[in-house]
């Protein structure tokens, strides 16, 4: 990849706030700029940057990073101090990047903008949501004026305000997140509403904010962040924008804007134009032309956004080309979010958007330190309270709360509520869907209870707390009733499961051939483990088995069953050595088609949970596959589910192969090699019949 700028000139940048500001790392290089410090109050991000940027001065103080030797800062620190942290760094004679939105209260902004013109630094705002190539057909004419616009960015982070980016529970235990515990998302409006000022090129002039309050459960009370926000912009060519910002239920990044002349929606990673200045016009798609810069961008972050945000800049700097979020520009956005807030708080009125730009206007928002009410995120508990309980909190709310894995309330919720709504799930992977969950469930009850009995603790050892209404609220909207019995309740999930089916949908199957057998190798067990056949009474050990690995109809008459259709008397088990207690197995099954037709089967793998991990799935599978082998099969067969995601890679990886006999079949196939991160082998389409 050549140069992009034509210059051997680099600019030195120092990284302040060491979370979203390494995102920008990747890009550098190619833009002529040099990372050469790093600072952040936290420690562990320091010793991550410091693997990323080993040469980098890095500090946790900020009066020894804004000394270092550098052109420019990016500012990357909590949201409401941004004005502060671009000041101090002007005023140590650096360019400024600073991440969104510019300041928070207009007194700050119009502080911020004075420092800028003072300096004679470029300042930029991080905005890096605008579509670069529409951008281009908008100023060409192809949409003619903006007429009317929807912009989302609904995004729920609720884990983020009791943990850390890299996932660890906030330290202390008793506190909450800097800004992402109480903020009110009109702040934020720079992903929405700065992408369609910069696409239409129009800055907005008055905005009107109904109230909303309906938080999502688990928020702190009094926090504004967890609620949607919507708003009206006007913009100063008379268009009208409605901004969502929010947190909910389904993040959405809606983008459609209509033109005087032509409509283009962007919410999707190709845009769809309709021409013609009519209703009917047909939805076409566009295909963005590739080149260099386009290539580049390709690689970053927010659909390539982080690239232009530091291309622009560094363009700015080394060429003195124009910044398209300068500081007038981030005014305009970030007042809005200010104003909308202003709005909401005064019922919804309409409040014009000053222009920072007149210096009367400014003068007028000197004194103006409006700001939403803040929570206090190191005062949720009380102030005598016993700080070796409640340093648990962060640790309780990351394991309720694990929405980046699914896990926690979420799961419970998606699982029960699924289950509800089963019956009218029209396609089957929306029913695989929820028995996934309703399996996961049962995997995380132990867990989760023992969870929901500390949160309990907390909730009624410090009842009106903001912490323990955190708790309260989103324990209570998990059916809190449900966790109060845990024995019911797995036996209403255990119950669920046996009885769903997918209706007329078959079970997956998949097929072994002869040059699969031929390669079986039984591996040896694990130490404490032993391979073994069935004795007779072993069958209230094997039937304990197959209920805790998920098979909850199984009872003795399974497994009088499976000692009749055993090939050779094939049922295969590992026993661990110092229990004597059955933990795998697997079988060699005669199985009768409904036809009458005989084959062999790999039947009734199951592995105990407390023994996962250890191959023994794979072990007793492979002694079963042997075990036909030895009877003279070159073919056999096994019934699995699209659920059992682990279970199938493990037969992929033994050679096992799909056996697919039409396309529904292939899509749900298609569908697992996704999720296990593979391709699906067309060639295995139909050329896997049953040949037995
Ligand atoms: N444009 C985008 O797409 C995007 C995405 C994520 C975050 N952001 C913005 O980036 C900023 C940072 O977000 P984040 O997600 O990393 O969360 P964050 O607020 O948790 O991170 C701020 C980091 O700065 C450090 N910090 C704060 N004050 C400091 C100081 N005085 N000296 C040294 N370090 C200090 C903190 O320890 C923390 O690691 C936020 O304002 C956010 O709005 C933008």
């Amino acid at each position: 990849m050549g140069k992009i700028f034509a210059t051997d000139k680099t600019i030195r940048m120092g990284i302040w706030g060491l979370g979203r500001g390494r995102a920008f790392i990747d890009q550098c290089k190619a833009l002529n700029i040099e990372i050469v410090a790093g600072c952040d109050l936290n420690k562990t991000m320091c010793d991550d940057f410091r693997k990323i940027c080993p040469d980098a001065f890095i500090t946790q103080n900020e009066d020894e990073f804004l000394a270092c030797d550098m052109d420019a800062v990016l500012v990357a620190t909590y949201f409401f101090a941004h004005a502060d942290d671009a000041i101090k760094a002007l005023n140590a004679g650096k360019h400024v990047l600073s991440e969104v939105s510019a300041f928070f209260t207009p007194a700050e902004g119009v502080r911020l903008v004075e420092a800028v013109e003072k300096s004679g630094k470029v300042y930029a705002l991080a905005e890096n949501y605008a579509d670069q190539f529409v951008k281009k057909l908008w100023q060409d004419g192809v949409f003619g004026e903006l007429a009317y616009a929807e912009f989302d960015y609904v995004h729920e982070c609720r884990p983020l305000c009791y943990s850390y980016l890299y996932g660890d529970p906030m330290i202390p235990g008793n506190t909450a997140h800097a800004w992402r515990s109480w903020l009110n998302f009109h702040y934020y409006c720079t992903h929405s509403l700065g992408s369609a000022m910069e696409i239409t090129g129009t800055r907005p002039v008055k905005v009107y904010a109904p109230p909303s309050d309906k938080t999502l459960p688990g928020y702190l009370p009094g926090s504004e962040m967890g609620a949607m926000k919507p708003s009206f912009v006007t913009m100063d060519n008379g268009g009208i924008i409605r901004n969502l910002m929010g947190a909910s239920t389904a993040d959405s990044h809606t983008r459609k804007i209509w033109g005087t002349r032509a409509y283009v929606d962007l919410s999707s990673a190709n845009p769809i134009v309709r021409l013609g200045q009519c209703g009917r016009s047909t939805a076409m798609t566009l295909d963005q032309p590739k080149d260099e810069i386009t290539e580049l961008a390709s690689k970053a972050g927010h659909g390539g956004g982080d690239f232009y945000v530091l291309y622009n800049f560094a363009n700015s700097l080394l060429n003195g080309a124009p910044e398209p979020w300068d500081i007038y520009r981030a005014c305009d956005v970030t007042l809005t979010g200010i104003m909308a807030v202003k709005s909401e708080y005064s019922g919804g009125i309409p409040i014009d958007v000053p222009d920072f730009r007149d210096k009367a206007v400014r003068e007028a928002f000197r004194n103006d330190h409006f700001m939403q009410m803040r929570l206090d995120p190191k005062k949720i508990f009380p102030d005598d309270q016993d700080i070796k309980e409640t340093s648990h909190f962060a640790n309780i709310m990351n394991d309720l709360d694990r929405a980046w894995t699914f896990r926690g309330v979420p799961l419970v919720i998606a699982a029960v509520e699924g289950m509800k709504l089963y019956p009218y799930m029209k396609d089957v992977a929306s029913k695989v869907a929820v028995q996934t969950k309703v399996q996961e469930l049962l995997r995380d009850l132990p867990s989760l209870v023992d969870t929901f009995r500390q949160a309990k603790y907390l909730m009624e050892k410090y009842a009106g707390s903001p912490a323990a209404e955190a708790l309260r609220s989103l324990c209570e909207s998990a059916y809190p009733e449900k966790f109060e019995n845990p024995e019911a309740f797995r036996a209403e999930l255990t119950g669920w499961l046996m009885h769903c089916n997918l209706s007329s949908t078959p079970q997956l199957s998949m097929s072994a051939d002869e040059a699969v057998l031929e390669k079986v190798q039984v591996p040896e067990c694990p130490e404490g483990f032993a391979l073994r056949k069935f004795r007779e009474g072993d069958e209230e050990g094997y039937v304990a088995l197959m209920k805790s690995a998920g098979f909850y109809q199984w009872d003795a008459r399974n497994a009088e069953n499976s000692k009749k259709t055993a090939i050779n008397g094939g049922i295969y088990f590992v026993e661990e050595i110092a229990t004597g207690r059955i933990v795998a197995t697997a079988m060699t099954n005669l199985m009768r088609t409904p036809s009458g037709e005989e084959k062999g089967e790999l039947g009734w793998v199951a592995v105990h949970p407390d023994f996962r991990g250890k191959h023994l799935a794979e072990i007793v599978s492979l002694a079963a596959m042997k075990g036909f082998r030895e009877a003279g099969y070159k073919w056999i067969c096994l019934l699995t589910d699209d659920f059992r995601i682990p279970a199938i890679k493990t037969y992929l990886k033994m050679g096992w192969k799909p056996i697919i006999k039409d396309e529904a079949m292939n899509k749900r196939w298609e569908r697992i090699y996704k999720r296990l991160g593979m391709k699906l082998d067309t060639d295995a389409f139909n050329n896997n019949k049953s040949k037995n």
